[in-house]
């Protein structure tokens, strides 16, 4: 019923230069994948197969990822290296790309609304795909979200908990609690300090959203440090009470900083790569 997921993809990577300087931050390979595609991954297993992303500048590498290498593929047909392209071959025969391209860089609001001409009118899912979020034991995050929206059709933000002193650095929700990992959201805060934190539950990149997000966030003003905040526009929907925050079951590492990144290289290479 959600087919469509949309990577906001147009940001710099300054934390981590000089790496990003000439190649987008969504091609750092976790192990020998690129961030990425772990987020395609994510989104193809919830059955997500209309994969859209908002690039920018100097970001073509992500469209020639998802695309065939003939000269390179030739040189490797009928070795064991082909193998090794097992992965992006499977997501090219499910699933479609489409680009937008975001000129300004005006915050995560003003990125999901530059998708808006690729997704038009219908729910869809946005990853973040500088949070790696793995789940080997079961579904995916994504997956888990969209078993969420048959039930409840309305927005759904993954939260998990943070310690008081990374508030900061996040979307942070408080709610009702209907179940023990679902709240039904009353207040959002956009990277609040501790003492305005309404609870320790930070929003991580992952989002199903309905469209009505886009009208509501052409006419929201620009919030925290004077971008455009998703978070801002959800709460415009949580006010009528359709926004659910979720607490997912899995691993999620934080990509953008160099530790997350660390840790979630340590992690792949531990429970995947090297089984
Ligand atoms: C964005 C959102 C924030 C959310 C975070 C998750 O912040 O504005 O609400 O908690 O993503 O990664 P950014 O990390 O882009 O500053």
């Amino acid at each position: 019923m959600i087919q469509k997921c949309l990577f906001p993809a147009a940001g710099y990577g300054t934390r981590f230069l000089p790496a990003t300087k000439s190649m987008p931050k969504e091609m750092m390979p976790v192990v020998n994948k690129p961030l990425i595609e772990y987020g395609v991954d994510e989104a193809m297993q919830a059955g997500l197969n209309e994969i859209c992303i908002v690039t920018g500048r100097g970001k073509r590498a992500l469209e020639d990822h998802f695309d065939i290498n003939y000269e390179l593929e030739h040189q490797i047909a009928g070795t064991g290296k082909e193998a090794y392209l097992n992965g992006i071959r499977d997501i090219m025969n499910e699933c479609t790309f489409s680009y937008t391209r975001q000129t300004e860089m005006k915050g995560l609001g003003h990125a999901i609304l530059t998708g808006r001409t690729l997704v038009g009118e219908q729910p869809f899912a946005v990853v973040l795909a500088d949070d790696l979020c793995l789940n080997p034991e079961g579904d995916g995050v994504l997956a888990q979200m969209v078993a969420l929206y048959k039930q409840f059709r309305c927005s759904i933000v993954a939260v998990e908990e943070v310690p008081q002193d990374q508030v900061h650095k996040y979307g942070v929700i408080a709610g009702e609690m209907i179940r023990d990992d679902i709240y039904r959201v009353n207040t959002m805060v956009e990277k609040p300090s501790p003492d305005e934190a309404p609870s320790n539950l930070a929003i991580i990149g992952r989002y199903i959203l309905t469209p009505d997000i886009f009208d509501i966030l052409e006419d929201t003003e620009p919030g925290k440090n004077g971008e455009l905040q998703i978070t801002d526009a959800l709460m415009k929907q949580a006010q009528n009470g359709c926004v659910m925050a979720y607490r997912f079951k899995g691993q999620r590492f934080d990509c953008g900083s160099v530790e997350g990144f660390i840790e979630a290289t340590n992690y792949c290479y531990n429970t995947i790569y090297a089984q």
